[in-house]
C-alpha cells in the first residue's frame, strides 16, 4: 500500500490517483465552509448590509484584516495616517464597502428591482451623481437640502453629490422636451448621498429604486406604482401582513389650510413641518407653524386632521366632492381591481417631508414598527414648473436598498447566495497551462463558467477550492491523458470520474 503510494506519488498521476482519497476530505471542507460562511455572514455586518452602526476604526483581528494583512503587511492600530503610514481601513462614517458577500446580495436585490420594472413597462435611466447644486435650493425647510454634500468644483461651480434622484429625473424631462411622447414611464436605481444623523436603516450613502410616471394626472399612475411595490414584495416573499402602506394626499392639507387665511406659497413649507409630527413634540410643531404666520385656530384644525384614519371621517370633514376625497377613493377602488387593497391604510399623519408633493403621498412600514419608512413617494405635478418648464403631472417613488434589507434578514428571507462556477480546470503540471487554456476557453464559448486554477496549487487546494465555489466538476489535465487527447473529468456530486475526449467536453 506504502510502496503503491510511493509509485503513484512518483508519477506525473499523482493528482489522478489522489483523486478519489480526497473525495473523502469533502465531508470536512463542508465543515470549514459552513464555518466559513457563519464567519463571512458575521463578517459581512460589519461591511455593506448592516444592522448595526458601521465600525469606524482600523479593524485588528478580524479575518478581513487578517486577509488585508496578507496583501498589505501587518496592521497597525492607531489613527489614520498620510505620512506612509497604515491608512485607516473603513469606509467613510456612514458608507459601506461591497466585499463579494454583500455585492452578491446588492445585485440580487437590484435584479429583483429591474425585473419588477420590466415587468410594468418601464425603461431604465441614469443620472450623474454629481449634480448642479442649484437642483436642489428649495426653500421650504426640508432636511434634505440642509445634508447635502455640496462643494465648489475646480471651476468655481457649485455642485453636489444628489441626495436623492427626482430633480436629476425632473432635468432630464425637461431636456428631452416635446421630444418625450408622454407618458413617460422610468426607473433608475442610483446611490443617493445624504449628510444624516445616522439611525438603523439610515446612512451616509444608499441606494434608491426609482420608478415614475410622466404625464398621467389621474391616480391610474399612482395605483400602476403601488401594483409594482407590492408585486416586489411579493416577489420577496413579504407580505401583506408584514409590509402595509400609508397613503394620504396633500389636498387634504390644502383644503384645511384654504379654510384659513394662509399664502399658497407657505403651503409646501406647512407640510414640511406637518412631516416632523412623530419626530419632534407636538409643542415644538405648533410654534414653528405659528412661525409661519397661522392663527392657532388653523394650527389646531390641522393637527386635528392630521389624526384621521379613515375615508368616511374624512368624506364627513371634507364633503364628498373633495379633490383629495375623490383621488383617494379612486385608488382604493383601483387597488381593489389590482387585488392589493389588503396593503394600503388611509393615514392622513402622512404628508413626507419632500416640498415638491402635491396630491397623493405614501409610505411603505413594516407592520412591527420597528423599522424606518421602506419606501415612499407621491404625485409632483408642480416639480418641472419649479425649473422653469411648464406643469406636467408626474408621480414616483423612491425604495431604499437598506431597511428592506433589514426586514428581510428579521424575516429570514434573504436568500443563501454564493460565488459559484460549474468547472474547476486544473493543470497538474505547469507545462501543460497552454493546453489547460483551450480546455477553460472551450468551456467558457459553451456557457460554463470556469475558474482556472492558478499559481503553484496542489490538488488538496483544488479540491477545497472547487468545494468553497461549489463547482459541479474538476476538469483535470495529466500530460497522459492530453496526449491521447483527453482530460479527466470529475463529477462533484455524483464523485464519478471519467476520461473524455476534448470534443466532447
Ligand atoms: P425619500 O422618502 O426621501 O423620497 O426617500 C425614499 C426612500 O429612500 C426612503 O423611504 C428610504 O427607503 C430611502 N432612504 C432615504 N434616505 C435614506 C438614508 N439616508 N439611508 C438609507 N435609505 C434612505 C425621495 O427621495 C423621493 N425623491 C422619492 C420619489 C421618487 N418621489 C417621487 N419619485
Amino acid at each position: 500500500m506504502a510502496m503503491a503510494a510511493a509509485a503513484a506519488a512518483s508519477s506525473q498521476h499523482l493528482g489522478l490517483a489522489l483523486i478519489t482519497s480526497l473525495a473523502c476530505l469533502r465531508g470536512r471542507a463542508g465543515a470549514i465552509t459552513s464555518a466559513a460562511s457563519k464567519l463571512s455572514y458575521i463578517l459581512s455586518e460589519s461591511a455593506g448590509y448592516i444592522l448595526r452602526e458601521p465600525i469606524c476604526r482600523p479593524r485588528s483581528l478580524s479575518a478581513s484584516a487578517t486577509t488585508q494583512e496578507s496583501v498589505r503587511g501587518p496592521s497597525q492600530a492607531g489613527p489614520p495616517s498620510t505620512d506612509g503610514g497604515v491608512i485607516d481601513t473603513s469606509p467613510p462614517r456612514g458608507t459601506r464597502d461591497f466585499p463579494p458577500e454583500d455585492m452578491r446580495l446588492r445585485t440580487w436585490l437590484f435584479n429583483n428591482f429591474r425585473e419588477v420594472s420590466s415587468l410594468f413597462g418601464f425603461e431604465e435611466i441614469d443620472f450623474p451623481v454629481l449634480e448642479s447644486e442649484e437642483l436642489y435650493i428649495r426653500k421650504a425647510g426640508e432636511e434634505i437640502t440642509q445634508q447635502l454634500y455640496n462643494f465648489e468644483d475646480k471651476g468655481g461651480r457649485r455642485v453636489t453629490l444628489r441626495p436623492e434622484l427626482t430633480p436629476s429625473l425632473a432635468r432630464l424631462v425637461l431636456q428631452k422636451g416635446k421630444s418625450a411622447s408622454l407618458p413617460l414611464k422610468w426607473f433608475a436605481i442610483g446611490q443617493c448621498w445624504r449628510y444624516e444623523r445616522m439611525t438603523r436603516g439610515r446612512r451616509r450613502e444608499h441606494y434608491q429604486w426609482n420608478m415614475d410616471i410622466i404625464g398621467i394626472p389621474g391616480v391610474e399612475a399612482e395605483a400602476e406604482l403601488l401594483s409594482a411595490i407590492v408585486a416586489f414584495f411579493s416577489k420577496l416573499g413579504i407580505t401583506s401582513s408584514d409590509v402595509g402602506i400609508k397613503i394620504s394626499n396633500r389636498k387634504v392639507l390644502q383644503e384645511v389650510l384654504g379654510r384659513s387665511v394662509i399664502p399658497e406659497s407657505s403651503f409646501a413649507a406647512v407640510c414640511v413641518i406637518v412631516d416632523k409630527i412623530e419626530k419632534i413634540p407636538r409643542a415644538e410643531v405648533e410654534k414653528e407653524l405659528t412661525a409661519l404666520g397661522l392663527p392657532v385656530e388653523a394650527v389646531d384644525t390641522i393637527l386635528r386632521a392630521l389624526t384621521l384614519r379613515s375615508l368616511d371621517d374624512l368624506e364627513e370633514l371634507l364633503g364628498s366632492d373633495n379633490e383629495a376625497v375623490v383621488e383617494l377613493k379612486q385608488l382604493f377602488e383601483l387597488a381593489r381591481g389590482y387585488g392589493f387593497e389588503d396593503w394600503l391604510q388611509f393615514d392622513a399623519s402622512v404628508v413626507r417631508g419632500l416640498a415638491y408633493y402635491t396630491g397623493t403621498v405614501f409610505e411603505a412600514f413594516d407592520r412591527t414598527g420597528t423599522l424606518r419608512a421602506i419606501c415612499g413617494g407621491g404625485r409632483y405635478d408642480k416639480l418641472l414648473s419649479t425649473f422653469g418648464g411648464v406643469d406636467t403631472p408626474a408621480c414616483g417613488f423612491g425604495f431604499g436598498d437598506a431597511v428592506i434589507v433589514e426586514l428581510l434578514k428579521e424575516k429570514k428571507l434573504l436568500p443563501e447566495l454564493n460565488h459559484e462556477v460549474d468547472d474547476i480546470v486544473m493543470p497538474l503540471e505547469e507545462e501543460l497551462r497552454p493546453q489547460a487554456a483551450i480546455v477553460a476557453a472551450r468551456l467558457r464559448t459553451q456557457g460554463r463558467r470556469v475558474d482556472v486554477v492558478m499559481g503553484n496549487k496542489k490538488m488538496k487546494w483544488a479540491f477545497k477550492h472547487a468545494e468553497r465555489l461549489q463547482a459541479k466538476r474538476m476538469v483535470i489535465l495529466g500530460s497522459t491523458e492530453w496526449t491521447k487527447g483527453s482530460v479527466r473529468v470529475k463529477d462533484l456530486s455524483s464523485r464519478e470520474e471519467k476520461d473524455l475526449p476534448l470534443e466532447e467536453l
